[in-house]
């Protein structure tokens, strides 16, 4: 069994001072989270998709589901978690819940405020993830990239032919991932920015998958201007 986790817990600090958190935000006059949702429903991989975002944001999500995609019963919203890797925790948790879940059990996991992820790339994520358990998607590294211990002076710039920058879909066995992530310390768990850093902290090999450059993350107000004119191109 295949699912789509569409990942909308967070508040979207970093793009300031707005009304609602960014996922909801509209571009081409339709909430990011909707465009991103339309992008798995075309899929007939998955068994259900699982949209996870903040408590207060429930009844905002299911009806803005039904009223852009109708009554479906594909969809499912549950709450988010703390941070990022806790809101993949509680999708998990609810497929243990309602289904069988098994070692092959696959997760398909993307930020909602990803719109523009193709069809190629949920397809190359599912064929890959089932192949080799563990899924990242990314894009080769454009800028060279500098590491720096204290930021203020440079201690490494590692080759650029081997720098690549992570995007979305990230695609696991459900339960794999689930162990090991509570097999992490918490010194540990705070250090992660992602979830693909779980099996790599683990000694667990990552497969990659090609994003495309076009496949932004909406972080910053500079973003969602950049979406906007990718919509508007799209239109
Ligand atoms: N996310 C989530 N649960 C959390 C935190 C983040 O599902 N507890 C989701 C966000 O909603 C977003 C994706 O993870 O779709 C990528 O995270 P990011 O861009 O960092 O989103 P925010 O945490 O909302 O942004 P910020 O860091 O600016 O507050």
């Amino acid at each position: 069994m295949v699912f789509g986790i569409i990942l909308a817990g967070g508040v979207g600090s970093r793009m300031g001072n707005v009304e609602k958190p960014k996922q909801y935000l509209e571009i081409g006059g339709k909430p990011i989270i909707i465009h991103t949702i339309e992008k798995f429903a075309v899929h007939d991989a998955f068994e259900k998709l699982i949209v996870l975002c903040p408590k207060q944001w429930l009844e905002n999500t299911k009806n803005l589901i039904c009223r852009y995609l109708g009554e479906t019963e594909r969809i499912v919203v549950l709450e988010g978690g703390s941070t990022r890797n806790e809101t993949i925790m509680n999708s998990i948790a609810y497929i243990e819940e309602n289904y069988l879940m098994d070692e092959d059990t696959l997760i398909v996991t993307h930020d909602s405020v990803r719109p523009f992820l193709t069809y190629r790339i949920i397809e190359e994520n599912i064929r890959y993830g089932m192949q080799y358990g563990a899924v990242d998607t990314v894009i080769p590294a454009t800028d060279t990239i500098v590491q720096s211990e204290d930021g203020q002076v440079i201690t490494s710039v590692p080759e650029r032919s081997r720098m690549y920058q992570g995007q979305t879909p990230q695609t696991f066995k459900a339960k794999k991932l689930k162990e090991l992530y509570y097999s992490l310390t918490e010194g540990e768990k705070e250090i992660l920015t992602d979830a693909s850093k779980i099996f790599v902290i683990k000694g667990e090999a990552v497969h990659l998958v090609q994003g495309e450059v076009f496949n932004i993350k909406i972080t910053y107000p500079y973003d969602l201007r950049v979406a906007e004119s990718l919509i508007q191109e799209k239109l």
